[in-house]
């Protein structure tokens, strides 16, 4: 540790989570000496201020990891695979916000509400899930501890910003250019995301699954460390800048009453229930977007299987989806001594 604190890389530190961050680091305090950032050689010559200080952008190389403690990375997942390991060798801790390595059996995946401990038995690098993983369960985790879990049906709302700073352009060009009566250009998602719903996340596969759907179901067992909770997700982009929402129902292997689980919920970390659906009270992108809590809500008993439950969950996909979660194993580390 350097005299005041540790050096910190952030990997893709212009991007939209890169950016966020260096934000959080700030926020949380995090205890940082110096602060790298790194991106493409396109950035060079640009600043993005920290604790009110401008740090230039330096060009990520292999050669830009000596001395740095921690290295958060989130730059894409080929420039994880090049680069995360080369970091790792030269005694970073790499946590890494890609899906490179999330399904390494040698990396831990780790939500600290969920399987703090995990963190602890990384060998260099470390995984943060995907965004709609990580919601999901920090709202499971307490009704799994309480009643088990089988199955688990998710439909996910999912905000631009999960797919990086030109597609939060290219939707509000698209809305911009919609309103002044011009054509709507297309280039990050496969049609317009303006007005629209596109239910179509990452590539599909051969089973008829996006990407982003088989990563719903591979994350979620790898955390819970629990290989029978079975998972059916269906990934949906919708015209939101912040904020994922989910659609949750699950199957519970002891019964569960919406009361007990509003209770649980209310005594777990990382969550707030917002469920007053008389007064129009539920959990909103709006409202989450900025914070780094779980909202939960719209929690009923789903009568069409034994032991359903059915809920509403909405996190700032960035923040908890994304940089928040990364700067927690962060401090799960220090707080053990192990940075
Ligand atoms: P740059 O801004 O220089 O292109 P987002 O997910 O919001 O699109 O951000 C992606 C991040 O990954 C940006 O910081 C981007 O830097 C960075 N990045 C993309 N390609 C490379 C690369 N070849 N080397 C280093 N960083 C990269």
């Amino acid at each position: 540790m350097a005299q005041n604190g540790f050096k910190v890389a952030v990997v893709g530190a212009t991007g939209a989570v890169g950016n966020l961050m260096i934000k959080v680091l700030e926020q949380r305090a995090f205890p940082v000496g110096s602060l790298k950032l790194l991106a493409s050689a396109r950035s060079v010559g640009k600043t993005l201020a920290f604790r009110g200080v401008e740090i230039p952008v330096e060009e990520l190389t292999e050669d830009s990891f000596n001395d740095i403690r921690l290295a958060l990375f989130s730059a894409g997942g080929s420039i994880s695979k090049k680069f995360a390991p080369a970091a790792a060798r030269a005694g970073a801790v790499v946590i890494d916000n890609s899906n490179a390595f999330r399904m390494d059996p040698a990396v831990p995946l780790v939500v600290p509400e969920v399987n703090p401990e995990a963190a602890l038995s990384h060998s260099g690098i470390i995984a943060n899930p995907n965004c709609s993983t990580i919601q999901m369960v920090v709202a499971l985790k307490p009704l799994y501890d309480a009643a088990g879990i089988r199955r688990v049906v998710v439909t996910t709302f999912q905000a631009v910003s999960g797919t990086g700073k030109r597609a939060i352009e290219e939707l509000q060009n698209q809305v911009a250019d919609i309103m002044q009566g011009r054509e709507a250009v297309h280039r990050i998602y496969p049609h317009q995301i303006a007005f629209n719903c596109l239910p179509h996340i990452g590539p599909f596969l051969d089973n008829g699954f996006s990407e982003e759907e088989m990563k719903m179901v591979h994350e979620t067992r790898k955390i819970f460390e629990d290989s029978r909770i079975r998972v059916c997700a269906t990934t949906v982009r919708v015209p939101v800048i912040y904020g994922h929402s989910e659609s949750v129902n699950l199957e519970t292997e002891k019964p569960l009453s919406p009361e007990d689980a509003r209770m649980l919920l209310k005594n777990a970390p990382g969550v707030r229930v917002v469920d007053d659906p008389a007064n129009a009270g539920y959990p909103m992108p709006l409202d989450a977007a900025g914070g780094d809590l779980t909202l939960v809500g719209r929690i009923r008993t789903d009568p069409s299987v034994e032991n359903g439950l059915a809920m509403w969950v909405v996190a700032d996909n960035i923040r908890k989806g994304a940089a928040t979660n990364a700067v927690q194993i962060a401090e799960i580390l220090l707080q053990h001594g192990r940075l």
